[in-house]
C-alpha cells in the first residue's frame, strides 16, 4: 500500500513536471498582430501556444508587459529568429486584416477557437478564423477565411459569412443570411433571416437589419433604414 502511495506521488510529481516543462518550452511560439486582450485570454486559456509577443505600430504604453516584436515590416526578420513562429491576426477592421493575412502569409496564420464556444459539427469553418467564448455557430453555417467572431455572437443555421468579416460582440445573424466578404457587423446588431448584406458593408451597433444592404454601405438604426453617406 505504501509502495502504491509512493508510485501515486511519483506519478503526480511527473505529471506536474511534464506540465511545467511543456509550459516552459514545448509549446509552439505565437505572435499576435495588434493587441486584443480578449484574444490573449483565449490563447492563454486554450494553452496551445506560447505568446512570444506583439507586432504593432504600437503605442507601447498599452503593452502591459507584453513583448513588442516590431511592426509588420519586421516580420521576416523575427521569423528567421524563431523557426515555425505562427501568427494570430487580432486586428478588427476587415480590410486591414485581409491585407495582413497576405503580408504574414496564409501558411503562418492560425485559427483561435475558444473551447467555450459552441460549433455545430455540421458547420463549415475556413482557415485563420477567430471564434470567441460564448459564440454559437449552428448547423450548416459557413465561415469564410479570416473571419473574426467576437464574444456571444450567434450565427444561425445555413448563414454564410464571407472572408474576413468581423462580427462584433453579441450580434445575432439569423438563419440563411448571406454576408459579403469584408463586412463589419456592429455589437448587438440583429440581421433578420434570409437578408443579404453586400461585400464591405458596415452595420451599426444595435441595428436591426430587415432588408438587403448593398455592398459598401453603412446602415444604422432600428430598423436599419438610415444610410450613413460618408466614406468609412
Ligand atoms: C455605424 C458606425 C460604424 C458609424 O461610425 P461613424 O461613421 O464614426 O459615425 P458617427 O459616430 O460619426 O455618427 C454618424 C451619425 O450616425 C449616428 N450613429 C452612429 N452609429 C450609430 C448606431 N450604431 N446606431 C444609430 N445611430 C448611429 C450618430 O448618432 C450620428 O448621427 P447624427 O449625424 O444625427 O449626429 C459606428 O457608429 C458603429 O456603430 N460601429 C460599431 C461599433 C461596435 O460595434 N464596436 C464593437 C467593438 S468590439
Amino acid at each position: 500500500m505504501v509502495a502504491g502511495l509512493s508510485s501515486l506521488v511519483l506519478l503526480c510529481f511527473c505529471d506536474s513536471l511534464e506540465i511545467l516543462n511543456k509550459m516552459a518550452s514545448d509549446l509552439p511560439k505565437l505572435a499576435m498582430v495588434s493587441i486584443d486582450w480578449d484574444l490573449i485570454d483565449l490563447i492563454e486559456q486554450n494553452g496551445d501556444f506560447d505568446l512570444l509577443g506583439i507586432f504593432d505600430r504600437a503605442d507601447v504604453s498599452n503593452l502591459r508587459g507584453l513583448n513588442l516584436l516590431g511592426s509588420d515590416s519586421d516580420w521576416e526578420k523575427v521569423k528567421s529568429e524563431y523557426a515555425g513562429l505562427k501568427i494570430v491576426l487580432a486586428i478588427d477592421p476587415p480590410h486591414i486584416r485581409s491585407k495582413l493575412y497576405e503580408h504574414y502569409g496564409a501558411e503562418n496564420v492560425i485559427s483561435a477557437i475558444s473551447k467555450a464556444s459552441y460549433i455545430s459539427t455540421r458547420a463549415l469553418l475556413s482557415a485563420a478564423i477567430i471564434v470567441q467564448r460564448g459564440v454559437t455557430i449552428m448547423p450548416h453555417a459557413f465561415l469564410g477565411t479570416g473571419c473574426k467572431i467576437h464574444i456571444n455572437a450567434t450565427i444561425h443555421h445555413e448563414s454564410k459569412i464571407g472572408d474576413f468579416c468581423t462580427i462584433a460582440p453579441g450580434a445575432q445573424i439569423l438563419g440563411s443570411v448571406e454576408i459579403g466578404a469584408g463586412s463589419y457587423i456592429g455589437a448587438g446588431a440583429i440581421v433578420r433571416q434570409r437578408v443579404r448584406i453586400g461585400a464591405g458593408a458596415k452595420i451599426g451597433a444595435g441595428a436591426v437589419v430587415v432588408k438587403d444592404v448593398p455592398s459598401g454601405q453603412t446602415v444604422v438604426g432600428v430598423p436599419a433604414d438610415r444610410t450613413l453617406k460618408r466614406e468609412h
